[in-house]
């Protein structure tokens, strides 16, 4: 599964999105260590603080279904009202929710404007100094 294969599986995704308070659709797919993808897209609600991202969708359907073990995740949203993408980076939560289950040094986060324009960060990239389990351990 190359990059612009995983966007395209984002790029579907997106059109699930429901959005209705901030008419901002996003679209995810994450691509597990053993292949699988997993998509999502976000999930608004009226109390605004109960949304889910895009992101946190393909994950926890992920998590859910045993894999713990992820590659790389596309991400690629934009307003309902406009014709262009523009990049679209994973809000703090999402990123946190990364470091959870995602290797810091080699987890990809890809944000394409299209299948062919896109950027590449690492989560360390993305989220420095971040807390984790390991800063719960004994
Ligand atoms: N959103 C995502 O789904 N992922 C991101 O990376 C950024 C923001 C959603 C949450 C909310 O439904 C809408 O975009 C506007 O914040």
């Amino acid at each position: 599964m190359d990059k612009s294969e995983l966007l395209k599986l984002a790029f579907d995704a997106q059109k699930r999105s429901y959005a209705p308070y901030s008419d901002f659709q996003v679209g995810a797919a994450l691509l597990c260590k053993d292949g699988t993808v997993y998509q999502g897209c976000n999930i608004e609600n009226a109390s605004l603080g109960a949304t889910n991202c895009a992101e946190r969708t393909a994950i926890f359907k992920a998590v859910y279904d045993g894999k713990r073990e992820f590659q790389a995740i596309a991400v690629v949203g934009k307003k309902n009202s406009e014709t262009e993408f523009e990049l679209c980076a994973p809000c703090g939560i999402c990123r946190q929710v990364m470091a959870e289950f995602c290797d810091p040094g080699t987890f990809e986060i890809i944000l394409g404007k299209n299948t062919e324009d896109y950027r590449v960060f690492t989560l360390e990239e993305i989220l420095p100094l971040s807390f984790t389990g390991k800063d719960l351990a004994d």
